[in-house]
C-alpha cells in the first residue's frame, strides 16, 4: 500500500497545519488533522508557552478542535500526524492517553514526515495495557 496516495488528502492538511505550529522554543513542528465520517478535515498544530510545561502538542490541538464542534470517537474515520524531521514523529505519552479516549482503538493512524516514510498503525498498538473508564468501574 502507498500510504501517500491512499491517505493524501489527510496528509495534506496535515502537512499544512504544520505550517501553523507555534514552536519558537523547541523549533519543532508538527501538524496533525482529524478526518470525521462526514469527510471534514479538523487540523492541529503544536502550540508552545514560555512556560513551556503549557504547551499543547499537535495531536491534542487537533482532537481537542474536533470534540469541541461535538464530533465523538465513532465519527471520526482516520487520523494523520506529520512533522518535518527525519524521524517518524510519534505520538508522545500524554497524547497516547488522550488519544485512548478519544478514539477508537482500531481508527487507522497515519504518521509521516518530509521524507517520504510513513507507517499506519492505531491507538491500541500505541498504548496497550491502557488506563481507561473501565479501570474506574
Ligand atoms: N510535540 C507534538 O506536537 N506532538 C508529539 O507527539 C510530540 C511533541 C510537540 C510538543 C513541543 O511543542 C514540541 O513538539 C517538542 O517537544
Amino acid at each position: 500500500m502507498d500510504i501517500f496516495k491512499e491517505y493524501k488528502d489527510i496528509l495534506d492538511h496535515a502537512f499544512s497545519a504544520m505550517e501553523n505550529a507555534y514552536a519558537p522554543y523547541s523549533n519543532y513542528h508538527v501538524g496533525a488533522c482529524v478526518k470525521t465520517k462526514d469527510g471534514k478535515y479538523h487540523i492541529g498544530a503544536n502550540v508552545e508557552n514560555a512556560s513551556y510545561g503549557l504547551s499543547n502538542c499537535a495531536e491534542r490541538s487537533a482532537l481537542f478542535a474536533t470534540y469541541s464542534q461535538g464530533y465523538r470517537k465513532e465519527d471520526i474515520e482516520s487520523m494523520a500526524l506529520v512533522t518535518g524531521e527525519n524521524t517518524l514523529g510519534t505520538p508522545c505519552g500524554a497524547c497516547r492517553q488522550v488519544m485512548v479516549e478519544l478514539l477508537n482503538g482500531d481508527t487507522p493512524v497515519v504518521i509521516a514526515n518530509r521524507q517520504n516514510k510513513a507507517m499506519v498503525t492505531n491507538i491500541t498498538e500505541l498504548l496497550p495495557f491502557s488506563f481507561t473508564d473501565d479501570n474506574l468501574k
